[in-house]
């Protein structure tokens, strides 16, 4: 079989055995809610940026930092995974996780794919703000693409030191073996330590300023191949720590790689998302792709930071049971059956979970059972609307998937 091209923004692109993109995620690519007026979104981005501006400021007053929303979320392999020191083998660049447009080119995974490329131009301090697409499962708390902020602050020794300290930046750090998760061999201790201060002063600072003065925080080590050492920032919220950010001290390879060899790091990463469900109390994800304004006009408001969202109606959700034998379990993946919900059944489905897997005794064949619930955001749908839904799915299932309908 010929495969078709890929048109994407204006781009073509020839589909191979890697791509895996569906028409259902093609048809959100540049939607820009993060630039949307009045979106939620949007709101929480601009209070990201100010922040970042009223904090670092230059010796004439300026705001150091540079804002870049306005990026391609088409990026190459050496974006996404290889400029950033991400192993070849790494399970975050599986075809069962990522959206790929071919083997050379994905949907941008994280907006740390654009690090590099910035850093390269000669930037300093800057924050990237845009779409990311990942393969997941279906829940209210996940939507195949979200949007997050990702910052970079470089500095050199003489902006980490004060005058006539005999201090630097780097040691030769030949006799170090191993992992080290307190510094990379190629850093003295100091330098960590500041930026390791400042850093998580900032991100604190970022976090009560979103939350409130009163927030509750705790820092967890945690391991990025681009950064160390690493550290996720958690919050206490409705009763249970939340994953906040993901941040570290770049790998100095990084910086070495884009001509950079007078600095030192740090960076992190935020997903917006999350930010604006806890603050405003909105319940479900898809709700951001809303057009509806009955859910954009609630965010009109000057003092916006502080609306509850109050849902339009709780409309009633319809439950259908799917279940298949797998024809090939070794090239199967839920996340492949997820987006064929998605791009069948689009926003009309809620949630889909596994809640059978069971394997034959005798013929060793493999069965699967999902949950899918459908709920329509704005209206009731009827038993009949979801039938035929939810034959379509079995049949496109049993089409493009080898499995069979049990
Ligand atoms: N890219 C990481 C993610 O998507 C976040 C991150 C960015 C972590 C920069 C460290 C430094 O989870």
């Amino acid at each position: 079989i010929k495969l078709k091209d890929v048109r994407l923004m204006q781009n073509t692109y020839a589909a191979d055995e890697f791509t895996n993109i569906t028409d259902k995620i093609t048809s959100l690519i540049g939607k820009n809610l993060h630039l949307q007026l009045h979106h939620p979104l949007n709101n929480v981005r601009q209070r990201i940026v100010e922040y970042f501006y009223k904090s670092f400021l230059n010796t004439r007053g300026n705001p150091t930092f540079s804002i870049y929303d306005n990026l391609n979320p088409i990026v190459n392999i050496t974006q996404n995974f290889d400029s950033l020191l991400i192993p070849k083998d790494h399970v975050s660049r599986k075809k069962s996780d990522c959206y790929y447009v071919n083997k050379d080119y994905l949907l941008r995974a994280h907006m740390t794919a654009h690090q590099t490329e910035l850093i390269a131009s000669g930037l300093n301090d800057f924050l990237m703000v845009g779409d990311v697409y990942r393969r997941d499962e279906i829940d209210s708390t996940h939507y195949p693409v979200f949007h997050q902020v990702d910052a970079v602050r470089l500095k050199t020794r003489d902006q980490l030191f004060r005058e006539g300290q005999d201090l630097s930046i780097f040691e030769s750090g030949k006799n170090s073996v191993g992992i080290n998760q307190e510094k990379q061999p190629c850093h003295s201790l100091e330098a960590v330590k500041l930026m390791e201060h400042e850093l998580k002063s900032t991100l604190v600072g970022l976090a009560k300023s979103l939350f409130g003065e009163k927030t509750e925080y705790r820092w967890v080590d945690a391991y990025f191949p681009f950064t160390q050492p690493s550290w996720e920032l958690e919050i206490w919220h409705n009763g249970d720590w939340m994953e906040l950010l993901g941040c570290g001290i770049m790998r100095q390879g990084i910086l070495k790689n884009s001509g950079i060899n007078d600095r030192i790091g740090w960076a992190f990463g935020l997903g917006l998302e999350r930010v604006a469900m806890c603050i405003h109390k909105i319940p479900d994800i898809r709700l951001f792709w809303s057009s509806d304004s009955g859910f954009l006009n609630q965010f009109k408001s000057k003092d916006n930071k502080n609306v509850i969202y109050k849902p339009i109606s709780q409309f009633p959700q319809c439950k259908n049971d799917i279940s298949f034998w797998i024809g090939d379990p070794d090239n199967f993946s839920s996340n492949d059956f997820y987006d064929l919900v998605r791009n069948v059944g689009g926003d009309l489905v809620e949630q889909v979970t596994l809640v059978d897997n069971f394997k034959h005794p005798k013929t060793g064949k493999t069965s699967h059972c999902y949950r899918i619930i459908y709920r329509h955001m704005e209206k009731t749908l009827t038993q009949s609307e979801v039938n035929v839904l939810h034959k379509e799915i079995e049949d496109t299932a049993k089409n493009s998937l080898n499995v069979t309908i049990r």
